[in-house]
């Protein structure tokens, strides 16, 4: 039987929740990946933007899985710009390297009132130069959602407008290491591409990124077709989808595995009024992974996408486990706990070794 061994992964992007649902989902991520991470985009309150929250976040995580190695970003919100004097020092002590920042009515629980023109602002630029001083990554979600006249963008067509927010980050702090989080468009893709390799830029792709097209999630009347499949930034056409799979085999340290696993209950994607944007991949991504690295002939790039650059990028160690796949088909769970899984009911050509 044909397997694939390789060091045991790293998820670059993935969403846990809290309360029960954490502890639903976070046992299908920590059993293929040795770390990853762990976004802190919960409701309200909750959002984790102070260090005390981080903490316990983190905490709540290894208690789940107690070998995983989170990586849990501080969110930029209001709050945090607010405090980014008094933030940054006692982040650094206790090893908080990451912001994230996930403009607000984009997607699930950004940051009410930001947008990716706040960049512009004296805090805002002020954070930028905290983040190059302090050696921070700042990882971010690419979209804008409206023009300058405050029209809405297609969501097709938020991520490549806001390629310009990304050259003016690069062109104004040219030092500042930037995660572009699932890349999922040629146009950001192609420009990333061909940045020189001066700048300090990590990509994550997502698996469903390269596996589904707009068509398949809205038709062209602009309904759902199977809301199940809407995440942002949404899936688009085949030559968006051709740019993610190829920069996967690229062999570019920059593109690496970020599933943006993101859990939401059945009701809540299926619901006729805006159904939730979030794919819960994780129980079958690093077999889809696999899968389409196989079928390409590209099983020679997959390690260093799955297992090598993303930690290279953190900081990090590469794992010293190993795990095995062997290539047998086996079905896809269709509802874990209630949360519907990524090609539920389908097949996937490799499984993981127990
Ligand atoms: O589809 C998405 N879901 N995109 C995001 O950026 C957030 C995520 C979530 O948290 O559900
Ligand atoms: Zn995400």
């Amino acid at each position: 039987m044909e397997t694939i061994e390789i060091t045991k992964p790293f998820n670059g992007h993935v969403h846990f929740r809290n309360g029960q649902m954490m502890k639903d989902v976070v046992p299908y991520t920590a059993q293929h990946y040795f770390g990853g991470v762990c976004m802190g985009n919960l409701p309200g309150d909750e959002v984790i933007d102070t260090i005390e929250k981080n903490l316990a976040y983190k905490g709540a995580i290894l208690e789940i899985a107690p070998s995983f190695k989170a990586i849990v970003p501080l969110m930029v919100t209001q709050n945090l710009l607010a405090n980014r004097k008094t933030i940054f020092p006692a982040a650094k002590k206790l090893g908080i390297r990451v912001y994230k920042f996930l403009p607000g009515g984009l997607s699930t629980n950004g940051s009410p009132g930001l947008s990716l023109y706040d960049f512009y602002t004296p805090a805002f630029r002020e954070f930028f130069e905290l983040l190059i001083e302090n050696d921070c990554v700042f990882s971010c979600h690419f979209e804008v959602e409206f023009d300058t006249n405050g029209k809405k963008i297609d969501p097709r067509y938020q991520e490549e407008q806001a390629i310009l927010f990304l050259q003016y980050l690069l062109r104004n702090f040219p030092k500042l290491k930037i995660m572009v989080e699932h890349a999922s468009s040629w146009q950001m893709i192609h420009f990333i591409r061909n940045l020189p390799r001066k700048y300090r830029i990590g990509v994550t792709l997502a698996i469903h990124h390269a596996s589904i097209t707009f068509p398949m999630v809205i038709n062209w009347r602009g309904k759902f077709v199977d809301s199940r499949l809407y995440c942002k930034p949404i899936a688009k056409y085949p030559k968006d989808r051709e740019a993610v799979i190829e920069a996967m085999f690229s062999g570019d340290p920059r593109f690496f595995l970020g599933t943006d696993s993101a859990p939401h209950l059945l009701e809540a994607k299926i619901r006729k009024e805006k159904p939730a944007a979030g794919i819960f991949s994780d129980p079958i991504s690093l077999q889809k992974y696999a899968e389409l690295f196989d079928a390409h002939g590209k099983r020679k790039y997959f390690e260093n996408f799955a297992s090598i650059f993303g930690p290279e990028f953190y900081g990090l160690d590469p794992s010293k486990e190993k795990i095995t796949l062997v290539k047998e088909a086996e079905k896809n769970p269709k509802l874990i706990a209630g949360i519907p899984v990524f090609l539920g009911g389908g097949e996937t050509a490799w499984r993981v070794k127990n």
